[in-house]
């Protein structure tokens, strides 16, 4: 017998009762059953996204909505602060140079945030900035930047906004849009809100919507102002994601049920068990100081093969374990812990990284690091 286990960050394991209900009969995107699930969603959105403002969404990848969050929010001869501290911040850069975009790169060594500092330092001495793009949680290296801190930056400059890709972020971590006062926030369907890849999401400010006002940048897809006034109306622009956005109120749901607070402290668990086990196998941790309770990164030991040991996790488990991307590659492995996960899922994960390890000749006593993993997953 075969399971198979999704320990990737994104696409991310599902709930059976959402499977189940995104396997209905599909209904037409403009029956009034639609509609009345659309205002629930835009409801949970708000709640989940902690703004008041409308969350936009998309039926694309969650890279449509970071492209959305240049073409709609910037003009021709803007200048933009990118913080590039993997593949995801560079994926900004290049969005933006698509667009004729000019920016500043703040590269950031992989597996470390970026200072605030040095954003503060760039916005003073260039005040032609009118926005700065950073990732909440850079997925390819497991890393979480500050981002209370650099909206306060960004917040004392008039002309600049903050956009934040929050897609491995939302849900995982608090990241309240209106209390610190970010501008543009994005997120995607296949993390943390236990959904399969297909649907995108983005909020903005007040201030991020005179941008909008002003921008001249070619768009038509990703049309900020149409899908907003499609929105008001509990409609899509363009055919939705219907099936989607029907597993969407579900999962909406299920995140209100547990509380933004709850759900939040399980991610903060899942995250601290995987890395203290990761410690206790002696392994260490690729973003040590400042991670991300998305997802662990881990460096692959000295004398391991990090694409064998990927590659057996799925051949003897049937687990899909992130590889490292681009530079990282074969120097990491990712854990994900985002979304429909809990205490007993990591346990598992952690066992076999242990039989793997043992199997390959890594020296440890086996049970070193689930041991670790339920200290602090015992009490709940
Ligand atoms: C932080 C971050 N940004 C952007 C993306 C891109 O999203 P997608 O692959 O859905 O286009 C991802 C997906 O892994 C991500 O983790």
């Amino acid at each position: 017998m075969e399971k198979k286990y999704l320990f990737s960050p994104g696409p991310t394991m599902l709930p059976s009762e959402v499977l189940l209900k995104m396997a209905e009969p599909i209904m037409h995107h403009r029956e009034p059953e639609f509609e009345r699930i659309f205002g629930e969603i835009r409801e949970g959105l708000k709640y989940l996204f902690q703004t008041k403002n409308e969350v936009l969404i998309f039926t694309s990848s969650g890279t449509g909505a970071m492209e959305g969050a240049v073409s709609n929010i910037l003009s021709r001869g803007d200048k933009a602060l990118v913080v590039r501290g993997g593949k995801f911040g560079e994926r900004w850069g290049e969005i933006c140079k698509s667009y004729g975009i000019e920016f500043i790169p703040i590269d950031v060594e992989w597996g470390k945030a970026v200072d605030p500092e040095w954003i503060q330092e760039i916005l003073e001495s260039d005040p032609s900035i009118r926005a700065v793009y950073t990732q909440a949680s850079e997925t390819s290296t497991g890393v979480k930047h500050p981002i209370k801190e650099i909206a306060e930056i960004v917040r004392g400059y008039d002309d600049t906004i903050i956009v934040v890709d929050a897609i491995t972020g939302i849900g995982v971590f608090n990241i309240p849009m209106d209390a610190w006062g970010i501008d543009v926030m994005i997120s995607g369907s296949q993390k943390a809100l236990m959904l399969p890849p297909g649907i995108a999401f983005a909020a903005l400010s007040d201030k991020a919507w005179k941008f909008v006002e002003r921008s001249d940048l070619p768009k038509y897809y990703f049309d900020f102002k149409k899908e907003l006034k499609s929105a008001k109306k509990n409609q899509s622009s363009y055919t939705p994601a219907i099936s989607l956005y029907v597993g969407l109120r579900e999962t909406l749901n299920m995140i209100r049920e547990e509380g933004l607070e709850n759900v939040f402290r399980r991610h903060e668990k899942l995250a601290a068990a995987t890395r203290a086990a990761m410690k206790a196998l002696g392994l260490e941790l690729f973003a040590p100081e400042t991670p991300s309770n998305a997802l662990t990164a881990v460096k692959i030991p000295a004398g391991i093969d990090g694409l064998k040991l990927q590659d057996l996790f799925f051949k003897k488990f049937g687990i899909t374990v992130a590889e490292g991307q681009d530079r990282a590659k074969g120097k990491i492995i990712r854990i994900a812990h985002l979304g429909y996960y809990e205490r007993l899922d990591m346990v598992m994960v952690i066992s076999a990284l242990e039989m793997l390890l043992k199997e390959m000749g890594y020296k440890f006593e086996l049970g070193t690091g689930v041991r670790a993993a339920e200290e602090i997953l015992m009490d709940k």
